[in-house]
């Protein structure tokens, strides 16, 4: 981790953050060590541009540019995108669900609804996953992106294409008797996959029986649940972060998974504190944020990147939520920087011209776009987990979407041209879609067994 030496700031309408280069030894510098020197002084050059041009300290958040660069991602791509095509269901969730955070401006957000049944249609397997495209194996992966973007729609006839019952099925066919899923038909088991599948379990308020035909089954295995708490919490490693199975290295994206896991499993205050050491993931967490840079890390030594303004930043949400029932002040207190993460993002990650990328330097991609604009509805908001009264829970018996609340956090510099709408801190989908798609599934689909 980076230590930083104590000159003033140079800039003393800055708030209280680091804005001086950071103290990287030893000397001579390794080949990472000397990377992360030059990420360090890139981004401290852009606030300080920033911070002598701007009222607010940050570039202007370019709402609309960013909006077209996410509608283009949904036209004809040319030939060079050939490879991404086992990617199509990400490439429309990522594009979807960047352009409802930013929907206030868009004029045409009807259009990209009409599409998404004729995209998805010829990704759907008869066995009830989504590939990634049309002949394209079911994959764990690709049925979460295309289940998202087909609700965060809002759209009842996108509803309706999904086959619940074999998805049932098909998701039966994935569980693993020692807890976990596998992400595909003798594909890798990690903690990708519960999250994935307890996601779509979730809002298509799926039974939580393993089908009749789950081969777990044979291992005396009955509930999609059976074993996987304990499965998550062994990922946790000894820095506090999960890794993408037991004894792997901990990393943002499977903590976030492992965490959006027990957050739908039941009410977060006890699934997390269950299963997870709360004190050393918090702890983890907060040292993936880098000063001067703002923005966070996947892990221990590597570099900032604006997709972590997800999977890290995105944590938070679920971990106040953890927390909420401890001493008052606890739960008011952040162990991160909202100011930090938002000067990132709109100092470091909007490219000119529109879309939102890794760091200075690279070029803009669907990807980044979104996870970056997911990271301002982390900063942006305040959230909260309310344990529903009796019968309001979702058929499942797993925790509702509408139990979640937020409170929008008004006294950050730069925020009142940047506000985007709340996502859904467990789904990353529009506030509203997660919870109009677990009332709709409920009511309408009783599932055929
Ligand atoms: C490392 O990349 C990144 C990973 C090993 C994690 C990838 C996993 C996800 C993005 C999560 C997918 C989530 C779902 C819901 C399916 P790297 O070595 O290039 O990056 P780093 O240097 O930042 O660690
Ligand atoms: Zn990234």
């Amino acid at each position: 981790m980076l230590t930083t030496s104590v000159p003033p700031p140079p800039f003393s309408r800055l708030p209280p953050l680091p804005t001086f280069p950071p103290s990287i030894s030893p000397e001579p510098l390794t080949p990472t060590l000397a990377a992360q020197k030059q990420v360090a002084e890139l981004c401290l050059s852009q606030h300080e541009i920033a911070a002598r041009a701007e009222p607010h300290r940050t570039f202007p958040f370019d709402r609309v540019a960013h909006a077209e660069f996410l509608a283009g991602a949904l036209e004809k791509y040319p030939w060079q995108f050939q490879v991404q095509d086992a990617s199509r269901p990400w490439l429309v969730y990522w594009a979807v669900a960047g352009l409802s955070a930013l929907g206030e401006e868009l004029e045409d957000v009807e259009d990209w609804r009409d599409g998404l049944v004729a995209t998805f249609k010829p990704c759907q397997n008869l066995d009830g996953g989504f590939g990634g495209g049309y002949g394209q194996l079911s994959h764990l992966a690709t049925s979460y992106a295309a289940v998202l973007s087909l609700i965060a729609s809002e759209k009842e006839e996108c509803y309706r294409m999904i086959d619940t019952r074999a998805m049932w099925h098909y998701l039966g066919r994935m569980k693993q008797p020692h807890g976990p899923f596998t992400m595909c038909a003798g594909g890798e088991v990690d903690v990708r996959g519960a999250f994935c599948a307890l996601v779509i379990i979730s809002l298509l308020g799926l039974p939580l029986e393993l089908p009749q035909d789950a081969p777990a089954r044979k291992s005396g295995c009955d509930n999609f649940l059976t074993n996987l708490g304990e499965w998550i919490g062994k990922c946790q490693t000894y820095e506090g972060g999960l890794g993408s199975s037991p004894g792997n290295e901990a990393h943002g994206a499977y903590t976030f998974c492992g965490l959006g896991s027990l957050c739908i499993m039941g009410t977060p205050s006890k699934t997390v504190k269950k299963f997870l050491d709360v004190d050393l993931i918090t702890k983890w967490l907060s040292a993936r944020q880098y000063a001067p840079e703002g923005g966070m890390a996947g892990r221990t030594n590597k570099l900032v990147d604006g997709c972590y303004s997800h999977w890290i930043g995105g944590c938070w949400p679920l971990m106040d939520a953890a927390m909420q029932d401890e001493s008052p002040n606890s739960s008011k207190r952040d162990y991160w920087s909202r100011e930090g993460l938002l000067r990132y993002i709109f100092n470091c990650c909007q490219e000119d011209g529109g879309g939102l990328r890794d760091k200075p330097g690279k070029r803009a991609d669907a990807y980044h776009t979104n996870y970056n604009i997911a990271g301002l509805s982390w900063v942006q908001n305040k959230y909260s987990f309310s344990e529903p009264k009796d019968g309001e829970g979702v058929a499942s018996g797993l925790a509702p979407a509408h139990g979640w609340d937020y409170k929008p956090v008004v006294d950050i510099p730069g925020l009142p041209d940047g506000r985007v709408n709340p996502h859904h801190p467990v789904y990353v989908i529009p506030w509203t879609a997660a919870a109009k798609a677990q009332a709709w599934f409920g009511a309408n689909r009783a599932m055929a067994r």
